[in-house]
């Protein structure tokens, strides 16, 4: 066994202890929720920037191939996390309408004022709508500048309509996916694109960066438990098709099967998981881009 290997079962050991001590907890009181430690999966890079400068970026480039050379007016995003930095790059590149929606409420407006100082001194944007922008952050009116915060988001009973709509390193993370992919369907009009970039590796769970699709549900219901958000274990198949049952035209799928990463055995799969196909049991990642038919 290598030293990875070893500081990885020790590290496990520590964290199942713990994770043990605090489903007890749980049992005895239903609504304790940890906010630290490793059970606790937080809110992203997006405190960085430059992080939600590349974010808005990968997805911007996305729209500009398959729909239009002009940024979007209305753009929706899923899971912003710490703050609503790529939402604000959206706004600063010309959109007049930011929806973020999110399961927990990690951004607040100290944050967002922030980080637009620091994408201001990153980048060289207008003036003028940078301070426009400060201006609907403290609270006041603009015709033409929108910023709709929305969090939790699913028991929202009418949805704003976008034109565009991504995620970055969140639908991993969604538990309920035929209800986001039925949202999604609702926001966007035909024609309206959605880009978005899926994390399926186990997220530090196990050694092996699929050894996830080896916990028995029965586990796995142990290690979700406890969390207010895990990984919901769905591959990429599971996307595509949603994508398509909620009348969504694939456009690009952009895969990656990092050969470096270290692999399980597929004759380890759970039983949940042994169908998998070759393309799922070796996706790592994927940025999927795709239209409203
Ligand atoms: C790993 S963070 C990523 C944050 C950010 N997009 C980034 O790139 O840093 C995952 C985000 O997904 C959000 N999330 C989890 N379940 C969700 C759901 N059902 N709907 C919307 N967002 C969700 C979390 O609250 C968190 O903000």
């Amino acid at each position: 066994m290598n030293a990875a290997k070893m500081r990885f079962i020790l590290f496990n050991l520590a964290r199942n202890a713990y994770r043990t001590a605090q489903y007890a907890l749980k049992q005895i009181n239903p609504n304790y929720s940890p906010k630290s430690g490793s059970l606790f999966i937080g809110g992203g890079g997006t405190n960085n920037a430059g992080y939600c400068k590349g974010v808005w970026q990968t997805h911007i480039e996305a729209y500009k191939r398959f729909a239009s050379p002009i940024t979007p007016l209305r753009v929706a995003e899923f899971g912003p996390g710490n703050t609503i930095g790529s939402g604000l790059c959206a706004l600063l590149d010309g959109a007049c309408e930011y929806y973020a929606f999110d399961a927990y409420s990690y951004s607040d407006n100290d944050g967002a004022l922030a980080l637009l100082d620091k994408l201001i001194k990153l980048c060289d944007y207008d003036k003028n709508r940078s301070d426009r922008i400060v201006r609907v952050l403290n609270g006041e009116k603009d015709e033409a500048i929108k910023i709709n915060y929305v969090a939790p988001w699913e028991n929202t009973a009418t949805l704003p309509k976008a034109d565009f709509i991504f995620s970055q390193a969140v639908l991993e993370h969604v538990d309920n996916l035929k209800k986001f992919y039925e949202a999604q369907a609702q926001i966007l009009d035909r024609g309206g694109l959605c880009s978005h970039q899926i994390d399926f590796r186990s997220h530090g769970e196990t050694f092996e960066w699929n050894g996830h699709w080896a916990i028995s549900l029965n586990r796995w219901r142990k290690i979700r438990y406890i969390r207010p958000y895990s990984i919901n274990r769905e591959p990429l198949s599971t996307h595509l098709k949603l994508l398509k049952q909620n009348g969504f035209e694939i456009l690009n799928i952009q895969t990656v099967a990092d050969k470096k990463l270290i692999s399980i055995d597929r004759r380890r799969l759970a039983p949940e998981f042994a169908n998998l196909s070759d393309e799922d049991f070796t996706t790592s990642s994927a940025l999927i881009v795709a239209r409203k038919a």
